[in-house]
């Protein structure tokens, strides 16, 4: 459920995944208007769905018709995933996973690194959660200062890594930062990058969660530069899968929904 959601991949990497599994589901999207967001949901229950993934401009609205809430969903006010269990709607965040498990597939040992986040959205709060979990440095910046204050000062409690905040022009932090996170729209539905490109410098790696285009702004100033780069594709299959688990206790095909969401993407962007 989102709006827009005409252009999401998730259909087609799910149904891919069922297939493979051949289990007798189907995934599909519903373009949401936020005045229908409260019976949309409760329909889950009517209709007796399975589960339900919650896009833009919905994760943090969402909240308040759940049941019950995973302890990341409760930290980040983001759900991304929903459970029915016999009319039990439970929320889960899948987001963060995500992109930590594809951190972790190009970085190996994320442990005393210094990673900036650009964004305290949905995804980027949901990311640096999982990220407070490891003995690195994670320097969160958004536009909004107060919002990424707000969250870093209430997770330093639980945090085993050390939590900073700043604005988006702070140039030492992602200067100095081995790993620059993109969590913003920006190279995606906005034009530009989201920070300036001067910082760039000896990264180990750019990674931008925007995979629409497969390459953004940011991603090619960081390959001129010649840093590694990653695109949000992996993070995309990697939070589909782990929704999976959640719904239907399966493990899924990680290679044929990574193959299906590549092709798609890779015929967006020649069209
Ligand atoms: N690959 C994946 O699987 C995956 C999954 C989830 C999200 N994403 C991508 O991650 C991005 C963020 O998603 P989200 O769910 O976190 O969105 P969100 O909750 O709406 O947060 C958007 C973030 O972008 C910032 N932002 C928006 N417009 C900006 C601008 N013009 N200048 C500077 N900052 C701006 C916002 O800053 P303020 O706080 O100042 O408004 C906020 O931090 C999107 O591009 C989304 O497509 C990818």
């Amino acid at each position: 459920m989102g709006k827009p959601i005409e252009h999401s991949l998730s259909p087609l990497i799910h149904n891919a995944s069922f297939r493979a599994m051949k289990l007798d589901c189907v995934y599909v999207a519903f373009n949401v208007e936020p005045s229908s967001l409260a019976d949309a949901l409760r329909s889950l229950r009517a209709l007796r769905i399975q589960g339900a993934n919650l896009t833009h401009p919905y994760k943090t609205e969402a909240l308040r018709f759940l049941d019950e809430a995973d302890h990341d969903v409760l930290v980040t006010r983001s759900v991304n995933t929903i459970k029915n269990e016999s009319g039990v709607l439970k929320g889960f965040n899948t987001d963060g996973y995500g992109a930590l498990r594809a951190l972790i597939d190009a970085l190996g040992d994320l442990n005393g690194l210094r990673i900036a986040v650009v964004g305290a959205g949905g995804a980027g709060r949901s990311l640096v959660y999982r990220l407070s979990m490891f003995d690195c440095e994670v320097y969160l910046l958004n536009r909004t200062l107060e919002r990424a204050k707000e969250f870093v000062e209430g997770l330093r409690k639980t945090s085993k890594a050390k939590l900073y905040y700043a604005g988006l022009d702070d140039a030492s932090s992602i200067s100095k930062a081995d790993v620059l996170v993109n969590a913003t729209p920006i190279g995606m539905t906005l034009p530009g990058t989201p920070v300036s490109p001067r910082y760039l410098k000896d990264q180990l790696l750019v990674f931008d969660m925007v995979y629409d285009p497969p390459k953004t702004p940011l991603l090619m100033e960081a390959e001129k530069r010649g840093i590694k780069t990653l695109n949000g594709l992996l993070m995309l299959v990697y939070q589909a899968a782990e929704a999976e688990k959640l719904w239907l206790g399966v493990e899924p095909p990680l290679d044929v929904m990574f193959e299906v969401a590549y092709r798609a993407c890779r015929e967006r962007a020649t069209l």
